[in-house]
């Protein structure tokens, strides 16, 4: 890979990992997780979890990636060969890169559920909203067709813009998408919370009940940290070769994080007010919440049906920006053998995720009933890679970075302050890993 696949400036790059943070993750699974587990308590462990293991995971993954210039995989091949290390750190890569598509193959599915709802509109007076919500929900996901359908227009996008390239596509549509996505959030959730209510909302999202605990959450709050920050498979670190030299990696990585943690917040003060302000709608709905409830919830509103329009444009614009890099490691690592180009690559790597994808897409239909180790298909995907596979590349990242490579590589690199170093350090070493492994062994027992 030559210094034709870096980035112009520091906004691109900026835009581009945020781009692949703020996604599903932020507007669709945060508010339900939320919802589901309690509210603020969730919120708080979840917030520790971004800073005291995200940002550390993060920063050694743009490390990687930026001092080697190569794939994921090929980054740390050379990185093993450089400092003489065990040549076995090249699956970590391996690993993520798997996880990518694999993540990439159910996420398409919900990302085109979710963009089926822009064209999705609820006919006038109607008398039972809910009821229509709740039955046009079970229409699209009955359907094998239907979400095969939207699916595959899903991928298709994703395909285009991974295809164009890291400069050209990658670069250009996150600079356009991004702007308009922070825009509208923060539009929606203004209109939200001055029609819904927000008061409820607030003492929801920041009153904190420890009560109400449990290791379960715990364990999903650190999930939904790497699946939101998108760390843990190397995304980032495909990303951070395509890095200006000059940029920063803490500072970058700060905003990075403040504005997936930002996106989050404000999509859930977008959503829980309305729902909040209805009483038949509940605010546990799961997984359901914004494809079944919120259009209820936007239904009596004025001019709901535009907002509801403009919330899954959002929703699809964000998820769009974040498959992109789900695709990436995979493709970047291929078209460094020099043995296809990228369009094909692309293509063939569609193909699987594709016919990957369809399993998920049965799990809500055909094979509903079938069951492996007690979860769907598609549960079985989500837990394999969300519980499993980021946080196990998660820890051996910080193993790497942390323990393995000399601390004065990571003090040329980085340059921070002695006091940021500091405590960077110390998570780094310690306390990100540590928890990783406390976490597991209390979700193992
Ligand atoms: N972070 C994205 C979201 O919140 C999803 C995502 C994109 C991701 N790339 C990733 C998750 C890499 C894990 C690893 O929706």
């Amino acid at each position: 890979m030559g210094n034709n696949k870096i980035w112009q400036g520091n906004s691109t790059f900026i835009l581009a990992a945020a781009g692949s943070a703020v996604g599903l993750g932020n507007i669709w699974k945060f508010p339900y997780m939320v919802g589901s587990n309690g509210g603020s308590a969730f919120v708080i462990i979840y917030l520790i979890c971004i800073f005291a293991i995200g940002f550390p995971v993060m920063v050694s993954e743009i490390l990687i990636g930026k001092y080697v210039r190569k794939s994921p995989i090929n980054s740390l091949k050379k990185l093993s060969e450089e400092f003489k290390l065990n040549t076995n750190w090249k699956f970590l890569g391996i690993l993520g890169a798997l996880a990518g598509v694999t993540i990439l193959s159910y996420y398409s599915v919900f990302a085109g559920m979710a963009f089926s709802y822009v064209f999705k509109i609820f006919p006038q007076s109607l008398e039972n909203p809910s009821q229509y919500s709740s039955d046009y929900f079970l229409y699209l996901s009955s359907s094998p067709l239907n979400l095969v359908f939207w699916h595959t227009i899903f991928l298709f996008f994703t395909s285009i813009i991974v295809g164009l390239g890291v400069v050209r596509g990658i670069g250009r549509s996150v600079n356009v998408l991004m702007p308009f996505l922070f825009f509208f959030i923060i539009l929606v959730s203004i209109y939200s919370s001055y029609i819904g209510d927000l008061e409820k909302t607030i003492s929801f999202l920041f009153n904190p009940d420890f009560s109400v605990i449990t290791p379960q959450i715990v364990i999903s709050a650190m999930g939904q940290a790497f699946f939101s920050l998108s760390v843990g498979m190397g995304a980032i670190m495909a990303y951070g070769a395509y890095m200006p030299e000059k940029q920063m990696i803490g500072k970058t990585v700060l905003v990075i994080i403040l504005l997936d943690t930002f996106v989050a917040l404000a999509a859930g003060i977008a959503i829980f007010p309305i729902v909040f302000s209805n009483s038949s709608l509940q605010i546990s709905a799961g997984p359901g919440l914004i494809f079944e409830t919120l259009p209820v919830a936007f239904y009596s509103l004025p001019l709901g049906s535009i907002f509801s329009c403009i919330f899954f444009i959002l929703i699809t614009i964000a998820a769009l920006s974040s498959s992109i890099s789900l695709l990436e490691p995979f493709t970047a690592w291929i078209e460094e053998t020099g043995k296809m180009n990228r369009i094909s690559i692309v293509f063939f790597l569609s193909i699987l995720i594709w016919i990957l994808g369809l399993g998920s897409i049965f799990s809500f239909n055909i094979w509903s009933e079938l069951k492996l180790f007690g979860l769907t298909f598609l549960g079985l995907l989500d837990y394999l890679t969300n519980n499993i596979m980021l946080p196990l590349g998660g820890f051996f990242v910080t193993v790497l970075i942390g323990w393995v490579l000399p601390k004065e590589f990571l003090k040329e690199h980085l340059k921070l302050t002695e006091t940021f170093f500091y405590w960077f350090y110390l998570t780094l070493r310690f306390i990100a890993p540590s928890s990783i492994i406390l976490i597991f062994l209390y979700s193992a027992f």
